[in-house]
């Protein structure tokens, strides 16, 4: 059996979880929108279309800000195409995905879909195809209450009251190559700080993500960051980094060691964000927006065989295991353990996109992923203890990598201090040892535990609960001292109170 300890101190705090870390993605893609949230035809669907049986699942996994429209889509898409009258609405090509978009569906009923699924909307506007004029109308559209061009179009088109988004997006993925008008840094640093600034003027109550690194490996990796930030540092608040991991190799090992580049990624941009402000002689920090992140690569030999002008087609729609899900609340807890600098996440995407529900037209279903997603939001709320883990390590591509992934949270509110672990061991079982003498008369109140003796196990719409969460865990305190049993391959959240 191995042996971990985990030391914290209740004085000791990280920060206070932002509650957008728990944020989520909806992309005009595959079957996300269409089939996904919207489907007029389907017996789930309400008045307006929007599916109930969605809406449900989502509100269970308590997902505070979803962005919106895209992704690489939104680098080619005209919003007005998605607004008004929906048989005037032109359908276009969709070259990001090389699909047709019909625009049934747009920003406002986005907005009415999120007040259904009790969330928040983090805009993204085109920077790719388009530029700082629409950027500035788009939140003219949206955020002004009235008597101006774009504003007045709001009204007539129903929305008397302003949407009031606060959380943009300065474009998406501008770095990579396959993204519609790519830029390099410099030229993508002068767009965001222009569109930012008139964004601002006219709004000045908005927040900004600039444009970071499409993933650790790009090779503009660093001076990318370190080149928009000298541009638009005095603009924005918030810098983006997107990651995705694969299994490719099928090593697992590996694969659950990709916590240690997913803290190496987030360590790396807080340093260089740090830096401009050094040089700058800035007060203000800039926070970080992981507003892409999951796994993702399931389906990509699928991919490859969409129908080009397709409408709806089933794309990116991994289908999720164990191992996946193991991997997901390891990346959840790393983030956690930024959570003074990381203020907003979005697990990419949320339904039938690489997602954690899924849909067809008999039912709506949890993936594997969605378990730790729902367990972790639901639970990992106020502040984040300053977590020291001594745990047995294995070699990996990335350096060391602890068997044990763990953080702790703490909720005065609730009177709660929760322990989420990993134990990423595949054949040997753990114990975990905690101090918890400054949380007096605390006790476990609750021990869930996600494990499956196969981590390639999957759900499926016939086979929902293959992998799900039981409230089984050993663990107790004695003495003041948290001792918890860990199989080898599970994920654990504890709950302690008095
Ligand atoms: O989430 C799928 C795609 O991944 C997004 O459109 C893009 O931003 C990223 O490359």
């Amino acid at each position: 059996m191995k042996k971990s300890k985990v030391v914290v101190d209740k004085e000791f705090i990280l920060g206070e979880v932002d509650k957008r870390i728990y944020g989520s993605f909806i992309e005009h893609l595959g079957r996300a929108v269409y089939e996904g949230i919207y489907q007029p035809e389907s017996p789930f669907a309400d008045e307006q279309g929007m599916r109930r049986d969605v809406i449900d699942l989502i509100r269970q996994l308590n997902v505070p800000v979803v962005r919106y429209p895209g992704g690489n889509f939104v680098s080619g898409y005209h919003w007005e195409d998605g607004v008004g009258e929906k048989d005037k609405r032109p359908s276009r090509v969709d070259l990001a995905w090389g699909t047709i978009e019909t625009n049934q569906f747009g920003l406002n009923e986005f907005m009415d879909w999120a007040k259904k699924a009790d969330t928040q909307a983090m805009m993204a506007v085109n920077l790719g195809t388009r530029g700082i004029e629409d950027a500035r109308n788009i939140v003219e559209y949206c955020n002004v209450p009235g008597g101006t061009l774009y504003s007045d179009l709001r009204k007539a088109h129903g929305y008397d009251a302003p949407h009031n988004i606060k959380l943009w997006c300065l474009g998406n993925e501008m770095d990579g190559p396959w993204q519609m008008g790519h830029k390099t840094a410099e030229e993508y640093g002068r767009i965001a700080a222009e569109a930012g600034r008139i964004m601002k003027m006219t709004d000045p109550s908005i927040e900004l993500v600039a444009c970071g690194s499409s993933s650790y490996g790009m090779n503009t990796f660093g001076y990318w960051e370190d080149t928009v930030l000298q541009e638009c540092y005095e603009q924005v608040d918030y810098l983006s980094l997107h990651q995705y991991y694969g299994n490719r190799d099928n090593n697992t090992p590996e694969f659950l060691a990709n916590t240690v580049a997913l803290d190496q990624f987030i360590a790396s941009v807080v340093s260089i964000c740090d830096g401009v402000r050094a040089r700058k002689k800035q007060k203000k920090y800039i926070n970080l927006s992981l507003d892409e992140w999951n796994v993702w690569y399931h389906s990509n030999e699928q991919d490859k065989k969409v129908e080009r002008w397709s409408k709806v087609p089933h794309q990116l729609e991994d289908v999720y295991n164990f191992e996946d899900a193991l991997l997901v609340a390891g990346m959840m807890i790393t983030v956690l353990r930024h959570a003074d600098r990381v203020k907003v996440a979005c697990l990419a995407q949320l339904v039938n996109v690489i997602a954690p529900i899924m849909t067809s037209d008999t039912g709506a279903w949890k993936q594997t992923i969605y378990y730790p997603f729902e367990m972790i939001s639901n639970y990992g709320r106020g502040k984040v203890l300053h977590t020291l883990v001594q745990a047995p390590v294995y070699e990996s591509a990335h350096g060391d990598a602890p068997f044990l992934d763990c953080v702790m949270t703490m909720d005065e509110e609730k009177e709660t201090v929760t322990l989420f672990a990993v134990n990423k061991s595949l054949d040997e079982d753990m114990e975990l040892t905690c101090d918890l003498r400054q949380f007096e008369g605390y006790q476990v109140k609750k021990h869930v535990v996600l494990t499956h003796e196969d981590v390639k196990a999957e759900n499926t719409e016939e086979h929902p609960d293959t992998v799900a969460p039981q409230e089984n865990g050993k663990s107790s305190v004695e003495n003041g001292t948290l001792r918890a049993y860990l199989p080898d391959k599970s994920f654990h959240m504890i709950v302690l109170g008095k």
